[in-house]
């Protein structure tokens, strides 16, 4: 039944290119469900995966901790990452189990220098490469989906069951069973449990 919608869903080559992939996606994360290479990772060594974890072609993952030495990027169970997905961390990224993150989306916990209301801003004369990297936890809850094009910005936590709407930019925190669309992304539907409908707040 599997060979059947497998032959039907991608053919003869397609088929067996994808077992090919699910062979090799063995050898890059040994729990992974399948990755489609071409991948590129930074900092294997801080990046935790758990099992049923599938990828897109193209994914960039790139952890390089400023401090200690332990994961700075964990996905949990279940995950879906499409393709040309791009995940920077220098803190800590955490996703939750049964995320499904649409194509070229964006999640990063830092920035090129540090822009806000505390005393330490980065001025402009110096070359944005050579500004001290500013970071802030970013945290995606479990059975998240982030639509196509979204970016997570640092510090940001979105709750869980949350969606956020393609081409959103997410600057603050989302809070759980939400729908939040636009940059910056507001929430504009709310999970109401007893009706067991998204209503609109
Ligand atoms: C977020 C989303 C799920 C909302 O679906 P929905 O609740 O059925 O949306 P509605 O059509 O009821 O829209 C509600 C309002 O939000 C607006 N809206 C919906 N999605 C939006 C988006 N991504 N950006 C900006 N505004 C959006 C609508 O225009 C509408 O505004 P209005 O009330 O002023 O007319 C959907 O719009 C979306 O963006 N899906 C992502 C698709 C995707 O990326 N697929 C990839 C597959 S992995």
């Amino acid at each position: 039944m599997k060979i059947n919608k497998l032959w039907n869903d991608y053919g003869l080559l397609g088929s067996l290119k994808l077992l090919y992939q699910f062979i090799t996606s063995k050898f890059i994360f040994w729990n992974s469900r399948l990755i489609r290479r071409p991948i590129y990772i930074r900092g294997k060594h801080f990046i935790r995966i758990s099992k049923g974890f599938t990828t897109g072609v193209g994914l960039r993952l790139e952890a390089y901790p400023k401090k200690n030495n332990s994961a700075i990027i964990e996905i949990g169970e279940n995950c879906q990452l499409n393709d040309y997905v791009h995940i920077g961390a220098i803190e800590k990224i955490i996703i939750g189990n049964n995320v499904l993150i649409a194509s070229k989306v964006f999640i990063t916990d830092h920035n090129h220098g540090y822009y806000g209301n505390k005393d330490f801003n980065s001025p402009p004369y110096i070359s944005p490469n050579n500004r001290t990297l500013y970071s802030e936890k970013v945290t995606i809850g479990d059975n998240v989906w982030l639509g196509e094009f979204v970016s997570i910005l640092p510090g940001v936590e979105i709750g869980a069951g949350s969606i956020i709407g393609a081409m959103s930019v997410v600057t603050h925190n989302i809070p759980p069973n939400s729908i939040a669309v636009g940059i910056p992304a507001e929430v504009i539907k709310k999970y109401n449990s007893k009706t067991e409908r998204w209503e609109k707040v």
